[in-house]
């Protein structure tokens, strides 16, 4: 593969939608960032169910509704967004762009989305908190050492975090065979930013005919319930849990004490055979109702798609990867537009529904 493009200083009119940023940002970072960037588990079935579920669902439209006096406010956790779309907390922005998630808060910002960071950041969440002013949440995977989390929910408080992301669904990470294939490793000047100085990340290997994971190290350190509670415990923050797949699971999320859940099944990145994120929206928020915010992620890939997930009980919707393309193919300027085209296409959709207010989005708004 040849060498990638600079990054676009200014957005042509060729890219009209988020695909184009896909096919721009992918010609603009190495083949071997492009793989994580973008790869899924395994085949990646469960990451083509993700966009095919949104295809397949049609929209209700009402004709001749009134359509004065609109918006696409919310009010999540005592703060208000002008749109219903948080960036979802993604590993290591520097692999799409040098400014890594620095342009990110600053594309959030001009877009008005708001941002969950990662903990596996590659610029320290102060530095992010610092660049950005619009609604900020912290993503936490609850590490092996209770110290070290406690020190980074402390460090998201003190930095103005407004909640915190328990991600629930990656206890291990995924077969990743498009990364397996280029090599990928994370290149020397890229690091997880936020975990600098804590015990590097478990590992284990097997011996010869013994069991992989099972039974290792590596599982035992995994976080249960018990540590979740922990947490609770330890923040006044308002807390979600990403990853929730199942009634059940949203269920208990509740019953422990959190603020809220992300349906996600992580962008089909951790378990293939995994349905849709999409698909199992209406059972969890037929389950939690208007208890808590259901949250949603997964395929989201225009501003059409973002309704659906509201129709079917996401409160808001948090994207991944078009905004890393938009952020691989220009940096802030290709995030803020990524944000302002699904904006665009949100509202077109509204008014050609006949709803004027997200409050008024719900499932006879499309074709169960
Ligand atoms: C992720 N995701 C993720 N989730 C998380 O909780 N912590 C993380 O550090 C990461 N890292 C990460 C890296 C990359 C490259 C991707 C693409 C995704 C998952 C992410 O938050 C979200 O669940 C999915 O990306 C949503 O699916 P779409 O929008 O990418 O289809
Ligand atoms: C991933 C991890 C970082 O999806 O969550 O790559």
């Amino acid at each position: 593969m040849s060498n990638p493009l600079p990054k676009l200083q200014a957005i042509p009119h060729t890219i009209a939608t988020v695909g184009d940023y896909e096919i721009a940002a992918r010609e603009r970072v190495s083949e071997s960032a492009w793989a994580y960037l973008s790869g899924g588990a395994s085949d990646e079935v469960t990451l083509a169910r993700n966009t095919r579920a949104f295809s397949q669902l049609g929209l209700r439209t009402r004709v001749f509704a009134d359509l004065a006096e609109g918006d696409t406010n919310l009010e999540l956790f005592g703060r208000s967004f002008g749109l219903p779309i948080l960036l979802a907390p993604v590993a290591f922005h520097r692999l799409a762009h040098p400014d890594g998630e620095l342009a990110t808060a600053l594309g959030a910002t001009a877009g008005g989305a708001g941002l969950v960071v990662s903990t596996q950041a590659s610029i320290t969440l102060e530095a992010v908190a610092d660049q950005a002013a619009t609604p900020l949440w912290f993503q936490l995977y609850i590490q092996p050492d209770r110290n070290v989390t406690l020190s980074l929910v402390r460090r998201a408080e003190a930095a103005g975090y407004g909640a915190l992301v328990v991600t629930a669904d990656a206890p291990i990470s995924g077969f990743r065979p498009r990364e397996q294939r280029v090599a990928f490793r994370l290149p020397p000047e890229i690091e997880a930013a936020n975990l600098r100085g804590a015990p590097p990340p478990l590992t284990h290997t097997a011996g010869a005919g013994q069991p992989l994971l099972l039974g290792s190290p590596l599982l035992a350190a995994a976080a249960t319930w018990r540590d979740f509670a922990w947490l609770r415990s330890q923040t006044s923050l308002p807390i979600l849990v990403k990853g929730v797949m199942t009634a059940e699971d949203a269920g208990r999320a509740l019953d422990e004490g959190a603020d809220g859940v992300v349906v996600s099944n992580h962008g089909g990145r951790v378990l293939d055979g995994q349905p849709a994120s999409l698909d199992v929206l209406p059972e969890i928020y037929d389950l939690v109702g208007d208890r808590a915010p259901v949250l949603f992620d997964g395929g989201v890939r225009n501003g059409g798609d973002v309704f659906k997930a509201l129709a079917l009980g996401a409160r808001a919707v948090l994207i991944g990867r078009p905004y890393i393309w938009g952020l691989a193919a220009a940096g802030a300027v290709g995030v803020s537009h990524v944000i302002h085209m699904l904006r665009a296409e949100l509202e077109a959709t509204m008014a050609l529904t006949g709803r004027r207010r997200l409050s008024e989005i719900d499932r006879t708004a499309v074709r169960c």
